[in-house]
């Protein structure tokens, strides 16, 4: 399984990923979980990224395709890329990559969500950051009492899940990233999910879209 999850900032990637990796056994490559985890064990490649993500900005190319060649050494039973790429330069940089490798892509899907309910849902995210497990104040809240795992973990907010940054990172998405969209359409590769249906509906949604020997995987 080798797909590209494509969407705006809240659009349900990262939830879609974790399902659908668990359940097909490929790699999960979230760039953005990955240059969290560079922040906090703070490395040179996490101090760079950090001013760009604090700010709802992206972080520049090279060094994204740099850790990207890494992950795909990581990843023989295939991934889903979530959060990458983000601009043009980037997919034609994975192309070559993909290319040299003689693997093709099997599908980019896209996830189609209005602003109104992206600002509602960052805004009202709340992550355990032991599990990475996601909730929603709104349309899932979490188990516990308070901002609680069921386990008692004390949820976080993201510091980009701002609503002035969650502004910025959209407007940075319709300008930078929105062009993927004619880039994978035009190559084939583009199928669409009603982002806005039930978590299970969504996943229901992507696994229909996928070929027979996909699906049986
Ligand atoms: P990144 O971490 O990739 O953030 P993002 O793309 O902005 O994605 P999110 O994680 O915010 O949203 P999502 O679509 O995964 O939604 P989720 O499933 O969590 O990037 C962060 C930063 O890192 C960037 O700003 C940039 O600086 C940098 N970066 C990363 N990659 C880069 C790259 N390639 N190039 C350059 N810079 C890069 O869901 C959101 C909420 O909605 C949750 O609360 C969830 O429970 C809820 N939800 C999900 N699905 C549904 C549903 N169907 N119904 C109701 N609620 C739902």
């Amino acid at each position: 399984m080798r797909l590209i999850f494509l969407g705006p900032p809240g659009a349900g990637k990262g939830t879609q990923s974790k399902l659908l990796t668990k359940r097909f056994g490929a790699r999960h490559i979230s760039t953005g979980d990955i240059l969290r985890d560079h922040r906090v064990a703070g490395t040179d490649l996490g101090r760079l990224a950090e001013g760009f993500m604090r700010h709802g900005e992206l972080v520049p190319d090279e060094l994204i395709l740099k850790m990207i060649e890494g992950e795909l050494e990581r990843s023989p039973r295939g991934f889903i890329m979530d959060g990458f790429p983000r601009t043009v330069a980037q997919a034609e940089a994975f192309d070559a990559l993909m290319d040299s490798r003689g693997v093709p892509l099997d599908a980019v899907v896209l996830f189609d969500v209005d602003r109104d309910t992206l600002v509602t849902r960052l805004t009202s995210r709340w992550t355990n950051p032991k599990t990475g497990k996601s909730y929603n104040a709104i349309t899932n809240p979490p188990p516990g009492p308070g901002m609680r795992d069921a386990d008692g973990t004390e949820l976080i907010q993201r510091e980009d899940d701002k609503a002035e940054t969650v502004s910025k990172r959209l407007d940075v998405y319709r300008e930078q990233t929105e062009p993927l969209v004619a880039y994978y359409l035009k190559r084939g590769k583009l199928v669409k999910v009603d982002g806005l249906a039930p978590v299970e509906d969504v996943t229901r949604q992507i696994v229909s879209l996928l070929s027979p020997e996909l699906q049986a995987s």
